[in-house]
């Protein structure tokens, strides 16, 4: 749910993001520094990135608890974001058929693919909830303009 409290922390995280990317060039530290932020600012469960390396999507800066290294094109939510080309949100991972369950504790997820200049998925940006239903439009738009800002920063 959208709040004008949780609108003020989305505006400080994308200017705090911001400032980040401005301020270094290196993919690694950039990516890290967004996943710190994002965890920490928003009290997610698990907050990473997954970078395509051929077939499979492996894994990148995150924060939270370890998770799975490497996904195949259209395995779990992950994967099917990849081949879907869009943005996945999952109410209740439990009811989502193929769903990689890298923690117990997680119940909702989002995951958006990062696109590069020709449109070819390069990575996706993967969220965990431990609530069911944690994500809605509002916390997707957020999540667009962090990726729309990281593409236009190392891929643009
Ligand atoms: N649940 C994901 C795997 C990655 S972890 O959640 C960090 C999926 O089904 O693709």
């Amino acid at each position: 749910m959208s709040t004008p409290q949780k609108e003020k922390i989305c505006r400080l995280l994308l200017s705090q993001l911001n400032a980040l990317l401005g301020g270094e060039d290196d993919i690694t530290a950039c990516l890290a520094n967004a996943a710190a932020l994002l965890h920490a600012g928003m009290g997610y469960f698990w907050t990473g990135f997954y970078l395509v390396q051929g077939k499979e999507l492996v894994l990148g800066p995150f924060q939270g608890p370890v998770a799975c290294s490497r996904i195949a094109f259209g395995r779990g939510v992950c994967g099917k974001a990849w081949e879907a080309r869009k943005v996945l949100r999952v109410d209740d991972v439990r009811k989502f058929e193929g769903h990689i369950s890298c923690n117990e504790a997680s119940r909702s997820e989002i995951v958006l693919p990062i696109f590069d200049k020709k449109k070819k998925v390069v990575g996706v940006l993967d969220v965990d909830s431990d609530r069911t239903a944690a994500f809605d439009a509002s916390d997707e738009g957020f999540l667009r303009e962090v990726v729309t800002m990281i593409e236009r920063k190392f891929w643009h």
